[in-house]
């Protein structure tokens, strides 16, 4: 049994957080209440290829990875140099910078629908900006979507009235929910709201993979409908493959959107497409100051060099599927009904006891537990994996699965689950996972 790690300059930080900062952080899936406040680490001091160190000086390996942003490693040594090299030469000018047609230029020659690009800043930023273009270049106004595609107006008007709160009540009829992986309920709906629909918005893959033939599926509805498509890469993009979503699954959308993954952690979003569509964007009202900002240009520019160079995505998919693999096959061992669903690159993992409240609590002591053996995952995953994530990685993190589960089983069968938790501190939203 490994010892205790103390996480007590993390609680103290956490403990000054919350009287300031509403949710205690900038990003809500990061809040210490959303994993096991006192049982796994808050807040990190550093990291560096497929490793974190938090703040009370304990190292793991980690698979949260900022929610998604790294692809290459912490401080991967080609991006981190373009960045220092540009820093020298000044972040953002009032002229433009070359780095703009050179990234733009990587961005056309890696992903199948790029023929025009716009650089932007977050996921939401650029998800928005794609809806701004395909209403104007349709002249319709309804989006139909699937997913999360970010906190802005358009996107939270889907929710209930409870989450949508402070959303303009007349952004609810413009745009329709509709469910993945079921090609009846689109067609219905574009049935229902025929002539009206300006775009089709989906992530081409999340927690599960979508079924054989479901993406082509969707493409071909929105070309016997006369609607557009886009595809959300914020997750896919960079991770399952050089191209994204549409190079794997060999479906080109109208307009795309990526954003984590895309510059190795540095704050870019893009929004490309069809030039016919995406030069709209010359005559609307999209412009941010810092969408030129050239650190991140720089890293993207070198990040898709490693991409091309490197067998960077060979490498992420065979080590998912090692993980996923190894995790099938301990969860069989110790008989904790924990199994992984979806891409390699990507994976989720899902545990199923009858009884959902003891599903989450062992949810919980599962990240305590890897916590503790130096090793951080999230709940419900995704499971993101790097190019920095080495043979020693995997064994490490199996070796702490096969501990950690062997804890759980015994824990569920003495019925002491909650026994050994040693927190309880976690948001309702969290536990649902
Ligand atoms: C698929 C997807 N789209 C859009 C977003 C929004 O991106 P951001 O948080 O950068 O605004 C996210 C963020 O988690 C996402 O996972």
């Amino acid at each position: 049994m490994p010892d205790q790690r103390s996480y007590d300059k993390s609680l103290e930080l956490w403990n000054r957080a919350v009287q300031l900062i509403p949710g205690g952080s900038q990003t809500n899936s990061k809040r210490a209440t959303a994993y096991a406040p006192g049982a796994y680490p808050i807040y990190a001091e550093r990291a560096e290829g497929a490793r974190i160190k938090d703040v009370d000086g304990n190292w793991y390996v980690d698979y949260v990875l900022g929610l998604g942003p790294i692809t290459l490693g912490y401080c991967y040594p080609a991006v981190d140099e373009a960045i220092a090299e540009q820093l020298r030469k000044g972040i953002i000018y009032g002229l433009l910078s070359p780095l703009e047609v050179e990234a733009a230029e990587a961005i056309r020659e890696a992903v199948p629908c790029a023929e025009m690009v716009r650089f932007l800043k977050g996921g939401s930023e650029v998800t928005t900006t794609a809806a701004r273009i395909a209403r104007a270049y349709t002249g319709k106004e309804l989006i139909l979507n699937s997913g999360y595609r970010g906190w802005a107006d358009t996107w939270t008007a889907a929710l209930d009235r409870e989450r949508r709160r402070g959303v303009p009540e007349c952004l609810t009829s413009v745009i329709k929910s509709f469910p993945r992986d079921d090609l009846d309920a689109l067609r219905e709906l574009l049935e229902e709201h025929k002539g009206e629909v300006a775009l089709v918005f989906l992530d081409a893959a999340s927690g599960t993979a979508p079924p054989e033939g479901y993406i082509q599926g969707v493409r071909d509805l929105c070309d016997e409908y006369g609607v557009l498509l886009a595809f959300d890469e914020i997750v896919t993009g960079f991770r399952l493959a050089r191209g994204g979503a549409q190079e794997y699954y060999g479906v080109t959308p109208d307009l795309a959107c990526f954003a984590k993954g895309v510059a190795n952690g540095m704050p870019l979003g893009v929004v490309c497409g069809r030039a016919e569509v995406m030069q709209l964007a010359k005559d609307l009202v999209i412009s941010v100051t810092y969408g030129g900002e050239a650190l991140s240009l720089a890293a993207v520019v070198a990040a898709l060099k490693e991409y091309q160079a490197k067998p960077v995505h060979e490498h992420i998919w065979r080590q998912g599927e090692r993980l996923m693999a190894g995790f099938d096959a301990l969860a069989e061992k110790h008989g904790v009904p924990l199994a992984c669903h979806g891409l390699a690159p990507m994976s989720s993992q899902r545990i199923t006891y009858e009884d959902a409240e003891l599903s989450a609590d062992v949810w919980t002591l599962l990240l305590q537990e890897m916590a503790t053996r130096g090793v951080l995952i999230r709940r419900g995953g995704l499971l993101f994996v790097t190019y920095s994530h080495g043979d020693e990685e995997v064994e490490e993190t199996l070796a702490a699965l096969d501990e950690s589960l062997a804890v759980i089983a015994e824990a569920v069968e003495e019925g002491k689950v909650k026994d050994v938790l040693r927190t309880t501190d976690i948001e309702e939203s969290f536990r649902r996972f």
